[in-house]
């Protein structure tokens, strides 16, 4: 492990005076485009090798090979390929692709511009969340100048004989969207529903053709191992995650950012020398990859944030996007998990049961809890709701279930004196109706004499 220099951030200065959007002229100006020029001289399988070579993996969540990816679309073309940029980012705690795009566009759009060299894509579709109006302008002027400079449009790749055409979609703000194939969805102008795989996209997806779906830091990394090869990306990080990553740092800490350095520095490393160490309290906890992938609890500090790490010696679902919510010791963990399956009640796109009632259920007992009303029941309750939801258990077609499972299992098992402590053998008695805080439905939940009920 070697981290000597920025690298996705090398045009984004530290101290936030000193920044500023870097355009066109800017970007061509300190080797922008460069790599670019040297992947139109190679062929897609080169391209492929390299990036595969380089163990590149999808910063967008899953940490699946970005170069296997790109090896699963067909060789022969018989029509259209898509290149589709997910810069959804919705998930609580993450905002690490804002940042990229806030400050250094066209490093996004020639990582894009090869990726689309290497999969014989004709269009990139960049997805964005609704609410990044900012950044969908900055996109916008972005492609326009890539236009004028002949890297996107009809007269080819800077003269060359591929065309690649690139435009901005912008999504209408729900989370869903983010899901690849909800994405896929929203592109062809449709409600954002994933889809059930097979066919998976690489070979059906956008217009039910060869389709590349890639995070906005996965395809920032590429212009920089094209230019410096495999073996200069690998120097970074471990042997199976390597590379620069963005840690999103926000929560308790008295520096919350982005920051860069490699992957598999520990989360102790990432609290207190990247954000500034803890706000207001000891550690308690950190969300560490957006809150799909659960909790790391008290006694985890010297967890790698890598994508195994986490993974097997964590307890979680992975790394995530590496979108870290740090909680200091007066943090109620009831409430943090509830925040939590309430948003993926609200964002639940409703196909499949299990997701659809499983989660509302949950922010109900988990309602209940909070109001004092806890029982002992209510805690195995949650823990087997959770292991019936998501694409693991194969109940439900997208892994939007799988984040309200792993954050309610790791919450509680983690934490579970302080859940218990709540939900006592001998409840408080009912028979007296309460009020509690609107839910996201605009009703109020009250408890009645038979128990808990929604009005
Ligand atoms: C509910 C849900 C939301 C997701 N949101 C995003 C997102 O906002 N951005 C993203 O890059 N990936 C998101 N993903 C992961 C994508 O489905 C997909 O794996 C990713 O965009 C692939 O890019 P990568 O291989 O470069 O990581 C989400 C997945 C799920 C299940
Ligand atoms: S798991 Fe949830 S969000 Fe995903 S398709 Fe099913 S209902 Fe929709």
């Amino acid at each position: 492990m070697a981290f000597t220099e920025p690298v996705l951030t090398k045009r984004i200065p530290l101290d936030p005076s000193q920044r500023k959007l870097v355009w066109y002229d800017d970007y061509v100006a300190t080797g922008g485009y460069q790599a670019l020029k040297k992947a139109l001289d190679m062929t897609p399988d080169d391209i492929i090798n390299v990036v595969k070579e380089s163990g590149l993996r999808g910063r967008g969540g899953a940490g699946f090979s970005a170069g296997q990816k790109w090896s699963f679309v067909p060789k022969e073309k018989t029509g259209p390929h898509y290149l589709c940029v997910n810069s959804d980012e919705a998930e609580p705690g993450t905002f690490k692709d804002r940042y990229l795009i806030d400050h250094d566009p066209h490093q996004l759009l020639e990582g894009a511009a090869i990726a689309a060299l290497a999969t014989q894509c004709d269009v990139i579709y960049i997805f964005i969340r609704g609410e990044y109006h900012r950044q969908a302008k900055v996109l916008e002027k972005a492609i326009e100048e890539a236009y004028a400079h002949h890297v996107f449009g009809q007269q080819g790749v800077f003269g060359s004989t591929r065309k690649i055409e690139c435009y901005v979609h912008r999504g209408a703000g729900a989370y869903i969207c983010g899901e690849e194939t909800g994405l896929l969805e929203a592109i062809e102008g449709k409600r954002g529903w994933p889809r059930n795989k097979p066919p998976f996209p690489a070979i059906a997806g956008a217009f039910a053709r060869p389709t590349v779906i890639n995070n906005v830091e996965t395809l920032c990394c590429v212009p920089h191992i094209i230019e410096r090869g495999a073996d200069w990306f690998k120097t970074m990080g471990t042997n199976t995650s390597p590379g620069p990553k963005l840690f999103g740092m926000s929560g308790h800490v008295n520096k919350p950012g982005v920051y860069e350095d490699e992957l598999g520095i520990t989360l102790d490393y990432a609290i207190n020398k990247l954000a500034g160490g803890m706000k207001g309290g000891k550690y308690k906890a950190c969300i560490c990859g957006g809150i799909s992938m659960g909790v790391l609890g008290p006694d985890q500090l010297d967890i790698k944030l890598d994508f195994d790490d986490v993974r097997f010696r964590g307890g979680c679902l992975g790394l995530g996007t590496a979108g870290m919510i740090v909680m200091n010791e007066h943090t109620d963990m009831v409430r943090a998990l509830r925040n939590c399956v309430r948003f993926y009640s609200h964002e639940s796109c409703g196909q499949c049961t299990p997701c659809r009632e499983g989660s509302a259920w949950m922010t109900k007992i988990l309602d209940r809890i909070i109001a004092g009303y806890g029982k002992a029941r209510d805690l195995e309750l949650l823990l087997e709701l959770e292991k019936t939801q998501g694409i693991m258990p194969g109940t439900t077609i997208c892994g939007l279930a799988d984040g309200t499972a792993w954050s309610t299992r790791t919450f509680i098992n983690k934490f579970y004196e302080e859940f218990a402590a709540r939900c006592p053998e001998e409840p408080a008695p009912t028979g007296k109706t309460i009020s509690l805080p609107v839910n996201q439905r605009g009703s109020l939940n009250v408890v009645t004499p038979m128990g808990f009920n929604t009005r």
